[in-house]
């Protein structure tokens, strides 16, 4: 028999109000090393307040987060960071008129000398530093570590935040929403990043989306939400593209 691992993460029975707003209603599920989780739902069903629950952004009215067994108890993105989560969000998460390699290492400065109260930054260091973040992901052609993030396109802003989660030992990361505004191009390259990181590094994915089928292809499960309430889980191969579309427009699991 096939030795079964325990979750990295597990959500154990959580709920969230906003007012009269149930946002989340007794949600559980976990993510398993290695796994890439599709979660799924329409505007509003409540993906988004998962990932903030998770980041310590929210916290929830009811429920547990295990991290690998371990009751978690986090309350800022940058301890969540700490544990081996990070996120990726669509809009947020860089610096705009900030050098590539200052958003890198922004709140995580190198050093280079301190001298009274004024530091002295690496600048160097974190220009090596973006460069290995370039290789995690893959960007071949040559872009500057001092080009400003204004500059680069959607994609390669998604990119460098995966890379960078990567780079800081992450093993789950969390995107939500992660190519919404991306062209196709792009969306095909973030979607190989993805796979590619996966089965080299092992790492795991909460893949948030309304479309099932921009998520279909990379995601080894699917965990289906409708007005705060989770309507399903199933496995890859024991459904279908448009199983899972029917199960997102009916709000419940259409089994086959
Ligand atoms: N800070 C908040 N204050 C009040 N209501 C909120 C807050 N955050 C979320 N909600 C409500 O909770 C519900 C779930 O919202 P959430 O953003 O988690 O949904 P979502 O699945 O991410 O939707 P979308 O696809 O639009 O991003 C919605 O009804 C939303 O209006
Ligand atoms: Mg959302």
């Amino acid at each position: 028999m096939s030795e079964k691992k325990n979750p990295l993460i597990k959500f154990e029975n959580i709920g969230k109000r906003f007012g009269r707003i149930e946002a989340l209603k007794d949600i559980s599920f976990s993510v398993f090393p290695g796994e890439i989780v599709g979660l799924v739902g329409d505007n509003g069903a409540g993906k988004t307040t998962v990932v903030k629950i998770l980041a310590g952004i929210y916290k929830p009215d009811k429920g547990k987060i295990y991290i690998e067994e371990e009751e978690a108890n986090i309350t800022s993105p940058e301890e969540a960071r700490r544990a081996g989560i990070d996120f990726v969000h669509q809009d947020i998460g860089l610096a705009e008129d900030l050098e590539i390699r200052r958003n890198i290492f922004l709140g995580d400065e190198i050093v280079a000398k301190r001298v009274g109260p004024i530091e002295f930054l690496d600048l160097d260091k974190m220009s090596k530093g973006t460069k290995t973040v370039y290789h995690i992901i893959g960007i071949t052609s040559d872009i500057d570590p001092k080009t400003e993030v204004s500059e680069l396109s959607g994609g390669q802003r998604q990119g460098i935040k995966i890379g960078r989660a990567v780079y800081y030992k992450a093993r789950l990361i969390v995107l939500d929403e992660p190519v919404r505004a991306l062209s196709v191009r792009e969306r095909g390259k973030i979607k190989n990043l993805i796979v590619d990181l996966n089965k080299k590094e092992g790492i795991s994915f909460i893949y948030i989306t309304h479309n099932i089928r921009e998520v279909y292809d990379v995601a080894h499960k699917f965990v289906l939400l409708d007005r705060g309430i989770k309507i399903g889980e199933i496995k890859k191969e024991e459904t279908s593209v448009s199983r899972l579309e029917e199960s997102i427009i009916k709000g419940e699991l259409v089994s086959p």
